[in-house]
């Protein structure tokens, strides 16, 4: 469809190496984006541009941590100088495990917060200044814990809600720009690592697609077909929206997900 060709476009996606974010960054260059991703390690940075490459893509990868402001900053100086303003900006990032409150040490509930949400914050701010203005389009990467509290995910809670509130922070400041800010929230998805750090068994996997309307987990399909939506024309006059996608589980309070979580967290506790 001519409305989801990228091509000339520059698409840069933060955490974009692995599971969820990759799939979207896959997605762009699939329609046609220079395409630029970025996370800590340099192996998953390079195992991706490689990937890319096969689809046909231009493509570059940077190493950084979205805790340091500087790598982040150096990262996307990079990007600008080869490929220009950036189209749409992916921030992705994400950190989680499951713990208790009363188990969670400052450091563990630090460690979700800088990367989630002082490291979306960073991405707005180090890109801002190279987004393309009128027209770009930003992503964050949220989760239905920002609005559907959860036992043993206090901290991811607390950081995603702090992302949503970014998005429509920044859909007020930088609307005037041109720039359409919106939050993409995935529902359970099938093979990534968020999931198997929150339904590591097949059991709870099995309740959790029980627990989706639509009756199944999501593919990374799922969630970087409504990206390619956001950051096309047909989504224009859309901003500051934090959209489910999710086969309806944010309307189920995720199928129970949080007393699965909480028992199976209290069940290792009893254990040792
Ligand atoms: P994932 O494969 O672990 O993806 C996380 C990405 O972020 C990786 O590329 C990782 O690469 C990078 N990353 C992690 N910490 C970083 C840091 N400090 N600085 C820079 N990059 C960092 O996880 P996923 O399950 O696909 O999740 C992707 C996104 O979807 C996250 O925002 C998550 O909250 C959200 N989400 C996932 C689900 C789900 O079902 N999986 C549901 C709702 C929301 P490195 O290790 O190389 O840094
Ligand atoms: N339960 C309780 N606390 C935990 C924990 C767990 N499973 N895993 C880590 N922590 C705590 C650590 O104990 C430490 O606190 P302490 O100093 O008081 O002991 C703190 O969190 C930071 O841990 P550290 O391993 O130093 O952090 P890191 O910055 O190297 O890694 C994480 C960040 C912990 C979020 C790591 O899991 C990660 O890199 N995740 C990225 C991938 C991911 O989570 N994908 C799913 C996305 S939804």
């Amino acid at each position: 469809m001519a409305y989801l060709n990228f091509s000339d476009k520059t698409v840069v996606v933060v955490g974009g190496t692995s599971g969820i974010n990759r799939g979207i960054a896959e997605a762009f260059a699939a329609h046609g984006a220079r395409v630029a991703v970025a996370s800590r390690k340099q192996d998953k940075v390079d195992d991706t541009v490689a990937a890319l490459h096969k689809l046909g893509a231009q493509a570059m990868g940077f190493v950084a941590d979205v805790r340091d402001l500087e790598a982040v900053e150096r990262g996307l100086t990079q990007v600008h100088e080869s490929y220009g303003e950036f189209d749409v900006l992916v921030s992705g990032a994400a950190g989680n495990f499951p713990s208790l409150a009363s188990d969670l040490s400052s450091n563990g509930f630090r460690a979700v917060m800088e990367i989630d949400l002082l490291g979306t914050f960073h991405v707005m701010s180090a890109s801002y200044s190279r987004l393309r203005k009128p027209g770009a389009s930003i992503i964050n990467i949220s989760a239905p814990q920002a609005f559907i509290p959860s036992k043993a995910q206090i901290h991811v809670s607390a950081a995603k809600a702090g992302v949503d509130m970014i998005t429509r922070n920044l859909a007020l400041e930088w609307g005037r720009d041109g720039i359409r800010v919106n939050s993409v929230v995935p529902g359970p998805i099938d093979g990534t690592e968020g999931m198997a750090r929150l339904a590591p068994t097949p059991e709870i996997r099995a309740m959790t697609a029980k627990g989706v309307p639509l009756g199944r987990m999501g593919t990374p399909d799922d969630v970087a077909n409504v990206c390619l939506f956001l950051a096309s024309d047909l989504a224009s006059y859309v901003t500051g929206a934090v959209l489910p996608v999710d086969g309806g589980w944010t309307q189920n309070a995720c199928g129970g997900m949080s007393e699965f979580l909480g028992g199976m967290m209290e069940r290792a506790k009893r254990n040792g």
